[in-house]
C-alpha cells in the first residue's frame, strides 16, 4: 500500500481473489441500427492495467460507457465480483468500486480544485440519502489524499477552468481516487500532453497500480499503452480483433493493417523492450 491513500475496497477481506474482478459478457450497444460495440466479452483480473487502442469510433469509450453505467449495454452482462451491474445506475457503480475518467475534460468548472475532490469524496464512495451541509474530517481527509497522491501542485482553492491541460487531468483522477475504486477506468488519459508530462502520468499510473487499483487504460499514444500494460486489447467496429500481450501487437497481421501500419507496429518491438521514441 502506497503511504497517502487509503486502502482501496479490493483490498477488503473476504474477497474471493480467484474470480474475476471485472467480465463483460456479450455485451452490445446499438445507436440506431449501428452497433457501437458487438458482442463483446472480456475479463479484468485484479492488479491488472487492461489496455484498449483502436481506430477512432472503435467503440471503445462506449465499452467505458456500458461499463460505468452511462449508457446501459442493450444486451449481455457485467459482472462485478460476479455480481451482475448492468442495470444499476451510475452512481450506484460508481459505489461499488467502479471510477472513470472522460475523455474529454469532465468536472465543475467554477469550483476550485478542492472543491471538485470533496464532491467526488462525499458522494462518490457511498449512497446518502441526505446531502451534507458541511464535509466531515473523513471527507477532508479522502480529497487531501487523494489531491497529494496525484502530486496536485497548484493551490487547491484555484478555479478549475483556468487550469492547464495536465492538471485537468490529475484533478480527474484524484476525483475518481477519492471515491475510493477498486477499478479505475482511464480514457485517452494523455491526449493533449506533451513528452514531459506523459512521463509523469506513466509514473502515476504505475503509483496507482501499486496503490492496488486495477486500471481499464485506453489510449492512442501507444508507447504508454505498451508499456503500462499488462495485456492488451484492439478494438475496430466494435469487435475485439485482438487481445494479448502487448508485444504480440507487432505480430498481429489484422492490428498492423487496421489500426497501426507498418511504422507503429515496428516501433512497438523497442517500446515493449521499454526504450524507443515517442
Ligand atoms: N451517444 C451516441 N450517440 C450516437 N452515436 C454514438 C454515441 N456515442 C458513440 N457513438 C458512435 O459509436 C461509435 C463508437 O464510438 P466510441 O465508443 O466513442 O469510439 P472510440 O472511443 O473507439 O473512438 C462511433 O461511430 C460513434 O460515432
Ligand atoms: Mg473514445
Amino acid at each position: 500500500m502506497v503511504e497517502g491513500l487509503s486502502a482501496p475496497q479490493s483490498a477488503a477481506a473476504g474477497v474471493n481473489q480467484t474470480e474475476p474482478l471485472l467480465s463483460c459478457r456479450g455485451v452490445s450497444k446499438y445507436f440506431g441500427a449501428m452497433a457501437a460495440v458487438k458482442d463483446f466479452s472480456f475479463d479484468l483480473a485484479r492488479g491488472e492495467v487492461l489496455g484498449i487502442g483502436g481506430p477512432n469510433g472503435a467503440g471503445k469509450t462506449t465499452v467505458f460507457e456500458v461499463i460505468s453505467g452511462f449508457n446501459p449495454a442493450d444486451r449481455g452482462t457485467v459482472l462485478l465480483e460476479g455480481r451482475p451491474i448492468e442495470r444499476l445506475p451510475s452512481h450506484a457503480i460508481c459505489h461499488l468500486g467502479i471510477a472513470r475518467m472522460f475523455q474529454s475534460n469532465a468536472g465543475f468548472d467554477t469550483l476550485s480544485a478542492e472543491q471538485n475532490v470533496l464532491v467526488a469524496a462525499a458522494f462518490g464512495h457511498a449512497p446518502r440519502l441526505i446531502p451534507p451541509l458541511t464535509y466531515g474530517a473523513d471527507i477532508r481527509r479522502a480529497a487531501d489524499e487523494a489531491l497529494d497522491f496525484v502530486g496536485f501542485r497548484r493551490a487547491r482553492s484555484t478555479e478549475v477552468r483556468g487550469l492547464p491541460a495536465l492538471d485537468r487531468k490529475l484533478l480527474m483522477i484524484a476525483s475518481a481516487l477519492a471515491t475510493k475504486p477498486k477499478i479505475l477506468m482511464m480514457d485517452e488519459p494523455v491526449g493533449g500532453l506533451n513528452l514531459e508530462e506523459i512521463e509523469q502520468l506513466m509514473a502515476l499510473v504505475r503509483k496507482l497500480v501499486a496503490a492496488g487499483i486495477t486500471i481499464m487504460l485506453i489510449e492512442h499514444v501507444m508507447r504508454f499503452l505498451v508499456q503500462l500494460s499488462t495485456r492488451v486489447m484492439i478494438m475496430n467496429h466494435g469487435e475485439k480483433i485482438y487481445e494479448g500481450t502487448p508485444a504480440g501487437l507487432a505480430q498481429d497481421e489484422t492490428v498492423t493493417r487496421v489500426y497501426l501500419g507498418e511504422r507503429m507496429s515496428k516501433r512497438i518491438v523497442a517500446y515493449s523492450a521499454g526504450v524507443g521514441p515517442q
